[in-house]
């Protein structure tokens, strides 16, 4: 079945509802299709908890923001892309707010400023401790008033159209003119691979932290859209800078590993290491403050020191009325897991958390992939360098949204092209799957390779042997690819395998370690 609209949106999380919404007010006579490939509130930015980053304190500044976040960056950033997020925030927030997001307010009937590792100033808006979800949920009930907006559950993209299918040509990296004109997209309900043709297609399909065993990432999290792009010859860069959250709460075999926010540390509890020591004071004079690669690397060191489990954060000596104000859902968890956040430690490691890298835009969110956009945490902006400042990534997404939607409004024309004849997805030859479980180990391989030899700390040695391992998963994937019946299993493995691949293959080419990239052969 072929299925037309004038822009499609693959995902609905921050990055591709905020855009839908700024493309359905302004363009009421276009036909948005949102296809998302869980329910439509399943995303990383449902999960969000510290909050959004932005200078609304008068003693603030745009100077100051600009400066944290290229620091946090280890100065890899593009500054003009930094500057034009940072000078952007407050008009995309108030936005943000006009359409319904309720922000937490202080006794001084003014935004409570929270505050987070690498931020010299208390500049994050949050909704208690669940900013996400408060979020996702505003931006879903916009859309569901929005009448040209169709948004579809269940609908997993699984490869863009270029003209590798409409021509039968092979394309290359680096070429100019290939055009995507919509994607193919599997219906969930009914396993039926559909056409859906489009003169603009936007990438909103969020991280890859299911390439790794241990990460916060929720299980959709499989980097589809960048494994997409990068099929489709799209430029795809700076896969080896992958954060670490410090402060997953340790729960052994428990996948995605809940969050304890960093605006944990910004309230001010402590880390201690199994002495009791706080490790972070002379490593840092911004202590458990400092930014995320810095500080999930200390804890690397101590782990490998005292081969100890975790570490712990300590609010014993915080406010605790205060405290499950504000942190009401992260009390509740560690309640449910015995945990006294006012009398006892909570355990903590780090878990792979953001990726920096992803399907390269530029200002306006436009690919290297004519008609082809790209919002999120699928990107690689330039905002982040390599290392993503703390609450930067719900406010990118809304100013790409802005940028992304403001460019396709000026270029209309781009709506009066016919889209070339389309061919139907071809499941010529293809068989039920004999044996689920192959699926499912290569995909744990994946992960454990990942987690187990490039993670905070790498070397040649250990990538050449990840290289390895995935190489063979490749090769064991396509030929299943190619004559089996597809399902979401398959395709995510497929996927995860290829980021998996663009990480080392990425790691390996670094000559320092920057950010969220950190190498011995390199010291
Ligand atoms: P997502 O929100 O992940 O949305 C991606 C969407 O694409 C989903 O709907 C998904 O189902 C869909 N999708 C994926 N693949 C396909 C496919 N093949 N076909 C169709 N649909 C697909 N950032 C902050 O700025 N502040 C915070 O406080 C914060 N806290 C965080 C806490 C946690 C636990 C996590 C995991 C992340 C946090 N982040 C935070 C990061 C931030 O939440 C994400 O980077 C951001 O929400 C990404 O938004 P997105 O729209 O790009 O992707
Ligand atoms: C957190 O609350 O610690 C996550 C914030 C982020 O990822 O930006």
């Amino acid at each position: 079945m072929t299925n037309h609209a004038d822009i499609l949106i693959l995902g609905s999380g921050v990055a591709g509802l905020s855009t839908a919404i700024k493309l359905a007010k302004a363009l009421p006579e276009k036909k948005i299709i949102v296809a998302t490939k869980d329910t439509k509130d399943e995303s990383n930015t449902r999960y969000a908890q510290g909050g959004i980053a932005v200078v609304w304190d008068k003693l603030d500044s745009f100077e100051s923001h600009i400066a944290d976040t290229l620091r946090a960056g280890d100065y890899e950033n593009d500054k003009e892309v930094v500057r034009m997020v940072i000078e952007n925030a407050p008009e995309r927030i108030r936005e943000l707010i006009s359409w319904g997001a309720d922000f937490d307010i202080n006794d001084k009937n003014t935004y409570d400023l929270g505050k987070e590792g690498g931020h010299s100033a208390n500049r994050i808006l949050h909704h208690k401790d669940i900013t996400g979800f408060e979020i996702q949920m505003t931006l879903l009930h916009q859309i569901e008033i929005l009448p040209n907006i169709q948004l579809l559950p269940h609908h997993f993209a699984i490869d863009l159209i270029t003209e590798h299918h409409t021509e039968g040509r092979k394309t290359h990296f680096g070429e100019k003119n290939i055009t995507c004109f919509g994607a193919y997209i599997m219906d969930e309900k009914t396993q039926e691979i559909d056409t859906y043709t489009a003169p603009v297609t936007i990438l909103a399909t969020g991280g890859a932290g299911q390439t790794y065993a241990s990460t916060t990432n929720p299980i959709i999290a499989t980097g589809d859209g960048i494994a997409m792009a990068y099929r489709a010859h799209a430029k795809v860069s700076d896969m080896q800078y992958v954060q670490f959250h410090p402060t997953s709460l340790y729960e052994p075999g428990k996948s995605p590993a809940f969050l304890i926010s960093e605006a944990v540390r910004g309230f001010g509890a402590y880390l201690r290491n199994q002495e009791g020591e706080r490790f972070m004071l002379p490593i840092d004079e911004r202590a458990e403050l400092a930014s995320r690669d810095i500080v999930s690397r200390a804890i690397d060191m101590e782990l490998n020191k005292s081969g100890a489990s975790c570490v712990y954060l300590d609010c014993t000596h915080l406010d605790q009325k205060a405290f499950v104000h504000h942190f009401p859902n992260i009390v509740e968890k560690c309640r449910s897991l015995g945990i006294d956040v006012a009398k006892n430690l909570i355990p903590v490691v780090p878990a792979m958390h953001y990726i920096m890298g992803g399907v390269v835009i530029d200002k306006w969110g436009k690919t290297s992939i004519n008609n082809l956009y790209a919002n999120g945490e699928v990107t690689c902006s330039g905002l982040h360098g390599a290392n993503r400042l703390a609450s930067n990534s719900l406010l990118e997404a809304l100013v790409f949204g802005h940028k992304v939607a403001k460019h396709i409004v000026d270029h209309q024309d781009v709506f009066k092209k016919n889209l070339p004849s389309i061919p139907e997805w071809n499941t010529e030859g293809t068989t039920e799957p004999k044996e689920m479980i192959l699926i499912s180990h290569n995909r744990k391989t994946v992960k454990y390779t990942m987690s187990d030899l490039v993670a905070i700390v790498r070397s040649d040695e250990r990538l050449n042997r990840a290289l390895g391992h995935l190489r063979y998963i490749y090769v064991d994937t396509e030929k299943l690819y190619k004559k089996v019946i597809l399902s979401p299993q398959i395709i995510e493995l497929r996927n995860i395998n290829a980021c998996a691949y663009l990480i080392v293959k990425q790691s390996l080419k670094m000559k320092e370690n920057k950010g969220g990239f950190y190498s011995i052969d390199l010291l």
